[in-house]
């Protein structure tokens, strides 16, 4: 008798320890952020200010930011992409109705800075996959922003 159980004791303690390791390895791997895939705060601040100059030289859009000291902007724009991209930024800025209430921001203004922000994402070879969804998070932001 006691044959038989130790055989079945063996047979139960290796079927449960087989059934931890599928457990274990049926687990999705977590999958990096959108903040890690573009390489951190330091990568978006170099593509931001970029895009900084790049809108500073728009005639399109430029004279909207007459005045205004890039600095702050600059680091507002970091901490902004930072945190919706999954980072651990915290954005202390105004909301985005209201940074841009009273300016009545037109669509195609809208637009030229988007098209700003891509150069410098391409500048920067910021992969399709990623560019996309830093355009996505850019474009929720967009009844926000126009007119009003
Ligand atoms: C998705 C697109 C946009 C984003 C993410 C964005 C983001 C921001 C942020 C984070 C600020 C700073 C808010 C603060 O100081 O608390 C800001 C301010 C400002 N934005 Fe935008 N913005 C966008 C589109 C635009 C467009 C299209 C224009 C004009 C063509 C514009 C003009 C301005 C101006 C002039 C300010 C400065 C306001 C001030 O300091 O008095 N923005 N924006």
């Amino acid at each position: 008798m006691l044959k038989k159980i130790v055989p079945m004791a063996a047979i139960l303690a290796s079927l449960l320890t087989l059934g931890g390791c599928a457990t274990e390895s049926a687990k999705p791997m977590p999958q990096p952020s959108l903040y890690q895939r573009l390489g951190g705060r330091q990568a978006i601040d170099a593509v931001v200010s970029d895009a900084i100059g790049n809108i500073s030289a728009d005639a399109r859009i430029n004279q909207r930011f007459a005045g205004i000291g890039g600095t702050q902007l600059n680091k507002n724009l970091v901490d902004l992409l930072c945190a919706r991209s999954g980072g651990p930024c915290i954005y202390t800025g105004l909301d985005m109705s209201a940074a841009h209430e009273g300016m009545n921001i037109r669509n195609d203004e809208f637009d030229a800075l988007v098209q700003d922000m891509v150069k410098s994402l391409d500048r920067f070879k910021v992969p399709a996959r990623e560019k996309g969804e830093v355009l996505f998070i850019l474009g929720k932001m967009k009844n926000a922003v126009i007119g009003h």
